[in-house]
């Protein structure tokens, strides 16, 4: 009883294999009657096709691959939409991204709903491929191809490349160098967490600094004020002397 709003499927003279739906709802499902028609006779398929199942975004563009100053360790990862798929739809993608250097075959995979991604395993003094690919945000449909590669190789210490032709103050600048980047190696891996713990470390102190100080205080305000009420009561027992002596003083 439904009625069903049927259209033809408009063909290229050039490709007469292909027919494109053009501007179809996503979340729509279809059936297509592919008809084979020849001097004998004609014989028809039917295929269901659910719009969301089979979408595949093209592959994530601009990706940019950059070191980061003074971090061995890290690499800079952006990219942008595809063109194809318009920045102000509704329909939001997620993103996964692969990384390893140029001399290792295996691959670490991240995803992320961002459209940049810090690095911060790295292998120092190496150059890395990085490529992206995309997905419908709610996981319809398929993963794209993978974007172009991008390439770079993280931030180095100029003084730890000392060449044949260094001076002996060169030498002594680059003696820092093996002993600078230890340095900042644990502060690059530790980050996030330890900066927490040393936080949250320096609160409790300041907590606990504060309490006492507060304590102290409250205890000093006390005995100030008893002293004082001490001292009001005397005030009023020698003036209550006063005034009962004074009677007596008359009738002497
Ligand atoms: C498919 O299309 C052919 C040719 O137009 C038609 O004869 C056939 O009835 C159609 N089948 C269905 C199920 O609509």
């Amino acid at each position: 009883d439904k009625h069903f709003n049927t259209r033809p499927c408009l063909q290229d003279p050039a490709q007469p294999n292909v027919c494109s739906v053009v501007k179809e709802g996503f979340w729509s499902s279809y059936r297509l009657n592919v008809t084979e028609e020849n001097p004998l006779g004609s014989n028809f398929r039917l295929l269901d096709v659910l719009m969301q199942a089979m979408v595949k975004p093209d592959p994530p563009e601009s990706l940019l691959v950059e070191p980061v100053p003074f971090y061995p360790r890290r690499l800079q990862v952006s990219w942008d939409y595809p063109v194809t798929w318009p920045r102000e739809s509704p329909l939001q993608l997620k993103f996964r991204l692969q990384y390893r250097t140029v001399l290792h075959g295996s691959w670490t995979v991240v995803e992320t709903e961002n459209l940049s991604v810090l690095i911060t395993d790295a292998l120092s003094g190496t150059e890395h491929v990085v490529q992206v690919s995309a997905k419908d945000y709610f996981d319809a449909g398929n993963w794209s191809d993978w974007s172009v590669e991008g390439r770079a190789t993280p931030w180095k210490s100029p003084t730890a490349e000392a060449s044949d032709e260094t001076t002996a103050a060169e030498l002594e600048s680059s003696n820092e160098g093996p002993s600078q980047v230890p340095h900042t190696e644990p502060f690059d891996r530790s980050d996030p967490l330890e900066k927490v713990a040393i936080l949250a470390s320096m609160g409790t102190f300041a907590f606990i600094v504060l309490t006492v100080a507060l304590i102290i205080t409250i205890l000093i305000w006390v005995r100030v004020r008893r002293k004082g009420k001490e001292q009001m009561k005397n005030h009023n027992f020698i003036s209550g002397v006063h005034m009962k002596a004074l009677p007596k003083a008359q009738i002497l």
